[in-house]
């Protein structure tokens, strides 16, 4: 299961990357208002730092705009993936780019027949939200499993980029079921690391080790 971090906050993805464990990143238009920075800067440093897909999101709602705004943000680095929202405009956008041989992460994706229209338009990544599902009272993670079945029984290539993701039973979930990547905050990607049994018993390890007196260097 690769795991991409879901920020445009570079010194967050710096730290991130120096785990060994990040296989890309994600960004949208609300991230990268957050970072108050100019997009094409941010995307072309965060580029620098992985060599996995980094998804920057096209903020037009046209065909022609979005198409246009896809081909200047793939030109930024050949790592560049770029995304699109799930409306009939993004997607004629996204088998548009997807001939020229961009990758295409389909956004904003809550039904299963959305994920099904984004494989058939030749997305790279389909990304179903499952946290804004769960906040409204439907079942997020539901879809990952509905779409990974589909996905399955066509052979589709497109990967199912499991966003949205709000705590670690998100992740746990959707590796169980199969999921190709989980999109998180970073910390979400630091609560993985964490259990209290982790914590006490390297505690008391340490301590016993001090009572010898030795050092291993
Ligand atoms: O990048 C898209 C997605 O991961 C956003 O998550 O927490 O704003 O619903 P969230």
């Amino acid at each position: 299961m690769k795991f991409f971090v879901d920020t445009a906050d570079v010194s967050e993805i710096r730290a991130m990357a120096q785990t060994g464990l990040l296989d890309g990143v994600t960004t949208n238009p609300s991230l990268i208002a957050k970072s108050g920075r100019k997009m094409a800067e941010v995307i072309a440093e965060i580029c620098a730092l992985t060599n996995g897909p980094v998804s920057a999101e096209v903020t037009a709602t046209d065909f022609d705009t979005m198409l246009a705004e896809g081909r200047y943000l793939r030109a930024i680095a050949q790592n560049v993936c770029v995304k699109v929202p799930l409306t009939e405009a993004g997607l004629r956008t996204c088998r548009a780019l997807a001939d020229e041989g961009t990758k295409v992460n389909v956004t904003l994706c809550f039904s299963a027949v959305q994920a099904l229209l984004a494989a058939k338009a030749g997305a790279a990544f389909i990304s179903p939200f499952v946290g804004r599902l769960d906040d409204i009272g439907q079942d997020g993670m539901q879809l990952i499993a509905d779409v990974v079945q589909i996905y399955r029984n066509y052979a589709f290539s497109t990967e199912v980029l499991v966003a949205s993701v709000r705590h670690p039973v998100h992740v746990l979930t959707a590796a169980k079921l199969g999921a190709h990547v989980a999109t998180m905050p970073p910390a979400t990607i630091r609560a993985l690391f964490k259990h209290p049994l982790t914590d006490r018993g390297l505690e008391a390890f340490l301590a016993d080790w001090q009572k010898t007196g030795q050092s291993i260097l």
